[in-house]
């Protein structure tokens, strides 16, 4: 079939078939976990602290530019919206430039290992509506596309690095159409504020459609450890996408999975925010602050900071403002520091190849955690407040002083109540023991004249907390 025909074809099966709406009973609706159970489904999550992001899609091929034109710089990944194309002008520009190569998935899992990342996340849809899966409802999807299962390929990958694997899918979509802007005014769409081409359209269809599509995905894949929505806004949350219900036929299939809470809650929460307060974790195991680092962390719930390298999700040629390795392992110590896990993206190009600028950092990263990583995973958030020279994180018997900047008198002040030093060290040089004094502040140490690391250097303080 012609790529149109496939996109009608599309169309046409996207309106007609229908999974039966879900039937759950009461207690499946009414979710409820034990703490215990929770912590021990967490856990794993809790430690890890590292994870690749991966915005892969049609749009990747583009690149940002539209028609020969440069349309997108940051957020690539929308230039359907931005081009305010329908599906079939979208996919008839971006297939021809969509021709991943056969390793591809291989070298971004690789990458990720190397980096010291401990799980993937990527994007089985995103809002485009093109699916990396071999779905049954569909033609738009890779397999129907390019007679590749993608997302099998990705999840398969990673799996062999021994990586967890966590599927992004975007509940806006699109190319469906029965998804209805109209009613979730408060999203966005290629047509958005224009009448709908196909006359008023049916949510409820598109509904059957995302849950059909969710369940092949918590089905056909093996275990899959995190589901990562996005995203909700205003009027258009949680039962507006049959929230309870997916989420219910999320455990029946991955009884263990964790889940972001964008099924119900605008990314858009703040740390001061009373909604954060309002939120449950039935709603969703943790929240996501985007492109930023709350300032003193969100005590009490569990959280990922997700991050672009540059500025774009989704690859972009025009965007070039890489952060340097030194923002980004900061950004991962201060995260932890407080108590987050780290979402770092990368944005693969059309035949999914690695931008070198990636490359190159996430191999610096993985430098720097092969000498530092015991002070990331597993380590919890600091009891003590933030010093000028950098931050601290913690395990119950060793306090990681994350130095950022190194102090040019080469005297290091730990302020820290009731600290009793049993011995202090270099994680870059651990044979050799640290000189300290006790002052009444707490511990006063004396350093090398050179930091070891250029980023970060990290003292591990073997103590006891005394009162
Ligand atoms: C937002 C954007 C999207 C990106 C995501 C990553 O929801 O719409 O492009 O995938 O954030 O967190």
């Amino acid at each position: 079939m012609s790529p149109r025909n496939y996109l009608l074809h599309t169309l046409m099966v996207a309106s007609c078939i229908l999974s039966p709406a879900s039937t759950l009973g009461d207690e499946e609706q009414n979710h409820t976990e034990k703490t215990e159970m929770r912590n021990a489904r967490m856990e794993w999550w809790r430690e890890a602290r590292f994870g690749m992001f991966v915005h892969w899609g049609l749009y990747s091929g583009l690149a940002g530019t539209w028609q020969g034109e440069k349309v997108v710089s940051a957020g690539a990944e929308w230039i359907q919206q931005r081009a305010r194309a329908d599906t079939w002008i979208y996919a008839h520009e971006a297939v021809p430039h969509f021709r991943p190569t056969l390793d591809f998935a291989k070298e971004w899992a690789k990458l990720a290992k190397q980096a010291g990342c401990k799980y993937v996340v990527f994007t089985t849809k995103h809002h485009d509506g093109f699916s990396l899966h071999d779905s049954s409802i569909t033609t738009y999807d890779a397999q129907d596309l390019i007679g590749r299962d993608l997302c099998k390929e990705i999840t398969e990958a990673c799996k062999a690095e021994g990586l967890k694997v966590g599927f992004y899918h975007s509940v806006i979509d699109w190319h469906h159409p029965q998804y209805d802007y109209v009613t979730g005014r408060s999203l966005p769409h290629p047509l958005s504020k224009k009448p709908s081409p196909n006359g008023p359209r049916n949510h409820e269809l598109y509904i059957d459609y995302l849950h059909h599509q969710a369940k092949e995905l918590m089905s056909n894949y093996g275990t899959v450890d995190i589901v990562w929505w996005d995203y909700s806004k205003n009027e258009a949350a949680g039962s507006f996408w049959r929230a309870d219900d997916l989420m219910a036929m999320v455990r029946e299939h991955q009884p263990n999975i964790v889940s972001n809470n964008r099924l119900y809650h605008s990314f858009k929460i703040k740390e001061a925010d009373e909604r954060l307060k309002a939120w449950k974790p039935e709603q969703g195991d943790f929240t996501t602050p985007e492109q930023h680092i709350p300032s003193t962390g969100l005590p009490g719930v569990d959280w990922e900071v997700c991050m672009t390298m540059n500025t774009t999700w989704g690859y972009s040629e025009h965007d070039q403002t890489w952060k340097s390795d030194e923002v980004l392992i900061q950004n991962l110590v201060d995260i932890v520091s407080k108590g987050g896990n780290y979402l770092l993206n990368i944005g693969p190009k059309g035949d999914g190849s690695i931008p070198e600028a990636s490359i190159q950092s996430m191999a610096s990263i993985g430098r720097w955690m092969e000498v530092n990583g015991e002070s990331i995973y597993g380590t919890t958030a600091s009891p003590f407040g933030k010093p000028a020279w950098g931050r601290y994180t913690k395990t119950p018997e060793i306090l990681y002083a994350h130095v950022f900047q190194w102090p040019e008198d080469g005297k290091l002040s730990i302020t820290a109540e009731g600290i009793q030093v049993s011995r202090a060290y270099l994680l870059a040089d651990k044979d050799q023991d640290l000189q300290f004094e006790m002052t009444t502040d707490g511990p006063l140490f004396s350093l090398p004249e050179n930091a070891p690391d250029n980023q970060v250097s990290v003292i591990a303080i073997e103590h006891e907390i005394t009162k």
